[in-house]
């Protein structure tokens, strides 16, 4: 019954020009069972699928649940799809459509608990469909008028608590700075960059160019745009142009490089005069090989766990190391005069380069 009546509560809210909305079908999503490594509360996400999961979560202001009731509660399935996130959720308003034989209220009391624990704000009335399954017709949920009016009262309260989120929002963004946009192409690299950061307590959001390019971003609440120019090819300066003329004290930072964690790094850096996040790294001789000592100090700001540590020889990988922070040593197993420097990765996102001294 589900899909039925999303289509309708899609076709309905259409219908508003004050909302924009996506619906999610957890049919397209298998969460595996028993997979996850770490508690999703730990933010820091390996899991390929949790990250896209991740992402598509974030996207929402606020969610619209519609599930049915079994043996008075919900299904599995939506358990796992909340419990696969923490962060994600929090401070976002929830209200349900559900149905079962008695409107599937007892359901949405179960679910309203989760709500809270997951830090959601619980928005009263759900809408509770009454003799759902004698309104369908095939795969058409066929709604009576009593219906929408409840859908429009659920729907009333979810946007006055956005409103009233978002302006609680703006406030304390106005105490963090600087306010950052991450700009990029992959879903995954912007959120490994954007989730520790944001952990970490800077104030940054991510988007897409495809979501940059639909949907223009508030210029006037940002002090530094950071993206790739490798990433956005030709677009990067119509994009630069762009914000630079909705807000000229913006601080537009780009490089070379396909991945944004690096920018974010430098604009942070530039803008509070941080030292590098590398603390050191001192290269020593060892008869006809060389070592690399470092320091990896990054995830006190970043939060990330692990790293690759990648020494190249003329663009071809002769050392891989996967490490977590702290002191690290490398030998190398050619003779200094070949070694150029190293590549230091975090979580993917191409970090910093070490020149040999
Ligand atoms: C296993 C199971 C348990 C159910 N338990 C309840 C219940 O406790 N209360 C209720 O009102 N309806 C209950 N129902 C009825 C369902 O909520 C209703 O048939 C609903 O349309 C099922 O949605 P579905 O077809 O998408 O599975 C139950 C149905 C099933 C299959």
């Amino acid at each position: 019954m589900s899909r039925p009546v999303a289509d309708w509560v899609i076709e309905h809210l259409q219908k508003r020009d004050d909302l924009t909305c996506e619906l999610i079908d957890l049919a397209d999503w298998s969460f595996p069972q028993f997979d996850l490594r770490k508690p999703p509360a730990m933010g820091n996400y390996e899991d390929r699928l949790q990250i896209a999961w991740a992402r598509t979560i974030s996207r929402g202001d606020a969610f619209l649940f519609v599930s049915p009731e079994y043996n008075h509660g919900y299904s599995g399935v939506l358990k796992t799809a909340l419990d696969y996130l923490m962060g994600e959720w929090q401070d976002k308003p929830a209200a349900c459509v559900s149905f079962g034989n008695v409107g599937g209220a007892r359901m949405v009391e179960n679910l309203q608990q989760v709500w809270v624990e997951l830090g959601m704000i619980p928005a009263s009335p759900s809408t509770h469909l009454l003799g759902a399954h004698g309104k369908r017709n095939g795969n058409k949920f066929v709604a009576e008028d009593s219906d929408g009016r409840a859908l429009d009262r659920t729907v009333a309260r979810l946007v006055d608590h956005v409103h009233r989120t978002k302006k609680q929002e703006r406030a304390a963004n106005d105490q963090k700075w600087p306010r950052i946009l991450v700009l990029g192409l992959g879903e995954r690299a912007i959120h490994s960059v954007v989730l520790p950061l944001q952990l970490n307590g800077w104030s940054v959001s991510g988007m897409t160019v495809p979501d940059v390019i639909a949907r223009s971003p508030d210029a006037q609440d940002l002090d530094v745009i950071s993206f790739g120019r490798g990433a956005l090819g030709v677009d990067a300066d119509q994009l630069k142009n762009k914000f630079a003329s909705s807000n000229p004290e913006v601080r537009i930072v780009e490089t070379f490089l396909p991945i944004a964690t690096r920018q974010v790094e430098a604009a942070c850096d530039a803008l509070e005069g941080n030292a590098q996040a590398l603390d050191a790294a001192v290269v020593s001789h060892m008869g006809d090989h060389f070592a690399l000592n470092a320091e990896i100090a990054m995830e006190t700001r970043l939060g990330v766990s692990a790293y690759t540590i990648e020494g190249t020889l003329a663009s071809k990988r002769i050392v891989t190391i996967e490490t977590g922070p702290g002191p690290v040593q490398i030998k190398l197993p050619v003779p200094k005069q070949d070694i150029s420097g190293f590549m230091i990765e975090a979580d993917g996102a191409e970090f910093v380069h070490v020149p040999i001294l």
